[in-house]
């Protein structure tokens, strides 16, 4: 009944609701007004109210006596280092970090991008940013120079912060030639440059413009908070779309505070001071939520891994952290159970170790397949919660709210939604569907505090992808149904993105790049089904006329193009040569019919085919090529 009684409130009177929730953070200047619109006519939450960020999630634990207590537990397995900074130790890096990005002329409004590896020095400027009011734009270190120049030109940032290096396995990356070579491709010229020099790689600093870390905090002036309004921006985030470009989606400081405060009790039932772990990616937005803010806003310790849950050193990595430090709450994609389970499938590595401090395991970022749920709750005993959310929202749509109420969990469902969301599932014209019906997942407007209010530099966009198809509804490009019991069942996008090891990316923006090789024509990019990472994109081309080339080859170049161009992470591996693509009579590729061979399913030939015969042709080329599942 709590979740019920709470799910009703949230919906019939939001703006109590949501006034009360907003009481449990510190305001420099409490709301009075908690829902109105802006001048696009978008819901905006708690308007005349102003904070810092960084003050509820630093400042305020000091203020309140908690200095010692420990904010940030590092753990590097690529490194072999481990640490802990304390509430007051993070305070004083993070504000003389902040007098770094104040002197090179960071003030509110701006912004900062942030390329960093997973080390606590990413969370310290983030923070840093947040507390001069500074807007950060973090990249994942998985993308190329070339999309990092792509960001750096839309977001505009005064300053890039970055390390000499990234660690992955067995191999020191460096980020600094990428740092140099996006801002060579950029069009908007960056200030200043300032890398974190780490042991394992030096970068080459250019004089005039890069800054060294450590040189640069030795005689900064450590900054107080400085005072936002709730619909200020705390960052931008980018994310894949259906286009080429990124959308750089932008996160509020006051809804934001608030929807995250509440998620650690409600969605995942933390008490402050203990210690919650998303072993994710700053890069990312769980990296951004359950990393950084939601757990150090709430006054958890947080852990930022340098590592993988498989290959550093072992499959029994993510038990052994969670016995190191007493983890109570493990957050992750089900891909990194499925490596686990690859590597391990009885288990075995869990005899070294004590999950007793676990309570709870929580996935996101991709669907979590039955056969992935059902291991990880066997083999660890403990309760695992899948949960569905995405960059624009921030955190959870729809989850199991164990701080509330554990309900009864169901195979391959994310729950319920999340007091706050409103979420239908609608036909092609806008109607809702009843239970058990397929349909387009939406939520209906106003969305809760976290959400997006816009897409950075582009609003139109932001009206054009989101709330337009249904008026009245914000469109989640998710599809899948209600149960009868409400539960939510999410059964993939409906547009051209796709989720490879719970990275989301785009098949138009790979298919741009496909496009520009002299040899390709045409081409497609889907994603198919892959046992480790849920979905890998492969790539079909159409010669042009009169160029002949061998398939090896040309997939050996389309691969090293995605991995210049987007960036290793796309985990692009296979490409065909194939003599025609299915499209419909408007000239669509039917990309839908495509993945429908490749995942070996029943094919569904639309009316609209321009060429029926395409499709014998196409399911024998994939067939021939080992790229029909099963075939
Ligand atoms: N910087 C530079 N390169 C990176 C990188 C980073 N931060 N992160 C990944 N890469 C590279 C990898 O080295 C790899 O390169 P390769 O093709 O040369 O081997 C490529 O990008 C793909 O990386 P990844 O998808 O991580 O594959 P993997 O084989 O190294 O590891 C898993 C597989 C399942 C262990 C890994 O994908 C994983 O842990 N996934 C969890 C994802 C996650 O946390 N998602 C966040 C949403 S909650
Ligand atoms: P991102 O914005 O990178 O977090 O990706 C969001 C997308 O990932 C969603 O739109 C879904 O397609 C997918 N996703 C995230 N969580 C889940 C989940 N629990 N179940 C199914 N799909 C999910």
């Amino acid at each position: 009944m709590a979740y019920q009684e709470e799910y009703s409130a949230a919906t019939e009177d939001p703006q109590t609701f949501w006034k009360q929730q907003a009481s449990k953070i510190a305001w420099f200047k409490a709301p009075e007004t908690i829902l109105s619109h802006d001048e696009n006519g978008i819901a905006r939450w708690f308007a005349d109210g102003e904070l810092n960020t960084c003050y509820l999630a630093v400042d305020r634990h000091v203020e309140l006596g908690l200095g010692e207590q420990v904010a940030i537990i590092y753990d590097s397995p690529v490194t072999g280092k481990k640490g802990k900074i304390t509430f007051l130790q993070l305070q004083q890096q993070v504000s003389l970090f902040a007098g770094v990005l104040a002197k090179n002329g960071v003030a509110k409004g701006d912004r900062v991008v942030i390329y960093m590896p997973m080390i606590p020095e990413a969370v310290v400027a983030m923070l840093a940013c947040a507390r001069l009011g500074a807007i950060h734009s973090v990249v994942f270190g998985g993308f190329s120079a070339s999309e990092l120049a792509v960001r750096i030109d839309d977001a505009s940032p005064k300053v890039v912060v970055s390390a000499s290096c990234g660690i992955e396995v067995n191999r020191v990356i460096e980020y600094k030639p990428m740092v140099d070579e996006a801002i060579n491709l950029a069009t908007h010229s960056v200030e200043r440059v300032v890398v974190l020099q780490r042991p394992e790689c030096k970068a080459s600093l250019q004089e005039g413009r890069d800054l060294d870390w450590q040189t640069a905090v030795q005689d900064a002036e450590p900054q107080t908070c400085t005072s936002v309004k709730a619909t200020d921006p705390l960052y931008i985030l980018y994310t894949s779309g259906t286009t080429g470009k990124p959308k750089g989606v932008v996160r509020d400081n006051g809804g934001h505070a608030v929807a995250l405060n509440y998620s650690m009790k409600t969605i995942y039932n933390m008490s402050p001071g203990e210690v919650f772990w998303a072993a994710s990616d700053v890069g990312w937005v769980v990296g951004h939520s359950y990393i950084v803010y939601g757990p150090l806003i709430y006054g958890c310790t947080t852990l930022v891994y340098e590592g993988k849950p498989v290959r550093t050193p072992d499959a029994g990595a993510f038990w052994r952290v969670v016995d190191e430090y007493k983890v109570n709450a493990l957050f992750a994609a089900p891909t990194a159970f499925r490596a686990v389970r690859k590597e391990d499938p009885d288990a075995n590595a869990l005899a070294n170790y004590s999950l007793d401090s676990l309570r709870c395991i929580f996935m996101a970022g991709e669907r979590l397949d039955p056969p992935t749920y059902e291991w990880t709750t066997e083999k660890t005993g403990k309760p695992v919660v899948d949960h569905w959310w995405q960059t624009e929202t921030g955190w959870a749509i729809c989850a199991n709210p164990t701080g509330l109420e554990a309900l009864p969990v169901k195979a391959g469902s994310s729950t319920v939604p999340v007091p706050g969301f409103d979420v239908q599932i609608l036909d092609s014209q806008g109607q809702r569907l009843g239970p058990n019906e397929q349909g387009a997942i939406a939520i209906k407007l106003p969305l809760p505090p976290s959400c997006l209010p816009t897409v950075w530099g582009d609003h139109e966009r932001f009206v054009d992808g989101y709330l337009t198809t249904y008026p009245g509804y914000y469109c989640s490009g998710d599809g899948g149904y209600i149960d009868d019991d409400g539960y939510l069942f999410i059964m993939g996008r409906t547009d051209d993105v796709i989720n490879v090891a719970g990275h989301r990316l785009s098949t138009g923006e790979m298919e741009e790049v496909l496009a520009s090789h002299h040899a390709v024509a045409e081409c497609s990019v889907i994603g198919v089904h892959d046992a480790l990472k849920g979905e890998v994109p492969i790539g079909l081309t159409l010669l042009k006329d009169g160029i002949n080339i061998d398939e090896e080859e040309l997939q050996k170049e389309l691969v090293a193009m995605i991995r210049k161009e987007i960036g290793p992470l796309a985990c692009l591996k296979r490409s065909i040569i194939v003599p025609r693509l299915p499209k419909t009579r408007s000239g669509k590729i039917l990309r839908k019919l495509l993945r429908q061979i490749a995942d070996g399913q029943e094919v569904n030939i639309p009316s609209t085919i321009d060429d029926p015969s395409c499709v014998t042709e196409i399911q024998q080329v994939m067939n021939q090529r080992g790229l029909v599942k099963n075939s």
